[in-house]
């Protein structure tokens, strides 16, 4: 009886806490979200020097990670470029490389949600499978549970965020107070889509940009940059991925 006594009260205080909105001072967030944020050794930025939408490129930076811009009038752009190995067969490299933008919300309760306005694109390169290296259209709603920011005696201002499952990303540094990004506004055509389905009952939804190119001279080749192994994560499947 007492323990159900403590559980209610627990549970009381719990959603009571939850309930609470998310105070912006200094001990959570040193300074504001604003700005360019980058992981690792800061080489993967949003913004012009990473995709060129209209051409459905991009520029791979020489590490692997992920960067995040945020503008104070609500615009967030991406930038992710990774490497993991396929479980079944750890010799089987699969690289991702992720561009998207749209609307950010600072949600009350302190997550984050970022809307995407549907021109994100991502180009995949999975060695084995049957369709081994292919851009398709990316636009996935993220949400991040909650978010701080930290001072680093070192690196300065460090954004930690925390994903649906609570999970963290890699901590992301401050490039630039200022947001680098591309214009605020659909940058790509998504209406033309080519629907393959594989062999291995895979699904690829080619851009027609990306597949017209594909038959003159494919995707560029991504090119796994040295020294990753040990930060490769294992994936099930590539769907995990899309
Ligand atoms: C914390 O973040 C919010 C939202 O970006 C901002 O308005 C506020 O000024 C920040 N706090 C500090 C101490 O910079
Ligand atoms: C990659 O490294 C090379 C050689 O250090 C440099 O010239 C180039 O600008 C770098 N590229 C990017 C995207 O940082
Ligand atoms: C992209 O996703 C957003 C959010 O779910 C949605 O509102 C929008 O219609 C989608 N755009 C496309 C082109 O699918
Ligand atoms: C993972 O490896 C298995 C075994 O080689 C292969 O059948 C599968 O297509 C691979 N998946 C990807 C996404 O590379
Ligand atoms: C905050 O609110 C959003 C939108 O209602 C919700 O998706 C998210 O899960 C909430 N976060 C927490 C930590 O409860
Ligand atoms: C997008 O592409 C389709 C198919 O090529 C075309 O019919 C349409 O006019 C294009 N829309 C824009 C806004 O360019």
């Amino acid at each position: 009886m007492y323990l159900s006594v403590l559980l209610v009260a627990a549970i009381g205080l719990a959603s009571s806490a939850s309930a609470q909105d998310i105070v912006y001072d200094s001990i959570h967030n040193f300074t504001a979200i604003t700005g360019t944020w980058s992981s690792g050794s800061q080489h993967v930025v949003p913004g012009p020097g990473f995709a060129n939408p209209a051409q459905e490129t991009f520029q791979y930076p020489n590490t692997t990670g992920v960067g995040y811009s945020f503008s104070d009038d609500g615009w967030y752009e991406i930038a992710r470029y990774r490497f993991a190995s396929n479980a079944t067969d750890p010799n089987c490299i699969i690289g991702t490389v992720v561009w998207a933008h749209g609307h950010y919300d600072l949600v009350a309760n302190g997550s984050i949600i970022l809307t995407p306005v549907g021109d994100g694109y991502q180009q995949v390169q999975a060695a084995c499978a049957a369709t081994s290296n292919f851009i398709q259209n990316y636009n996935f709603t993220e949400l991040f549970v909650s978010w701080r920011i930290f001072e680093d005696p070192t690196f300065g201002p460090k954004l930690h965020l925390f994903q649906f499952d609570g999970s963290p990303v890699a901590p992301l540094f401050q490039v630039s107070t200022q947001p680098n990004m591309l214009p605020k506004q659909v940058l790509r055509n998504v209406t033309a889509q080519v629907v393959t389905t594989t062999s291995a009952g895979l699904v690829s939804t080619n851009t027609l940009a990306a597949s017209s190119r594909k038959k003159r001279s494919g995707a560029a080749e991504l090119q796994r940059p040295v020294g990753i192994v040990a930060g490769l994560v294992a994936l099930a499947m590539l769907s995990t991925l899309l």
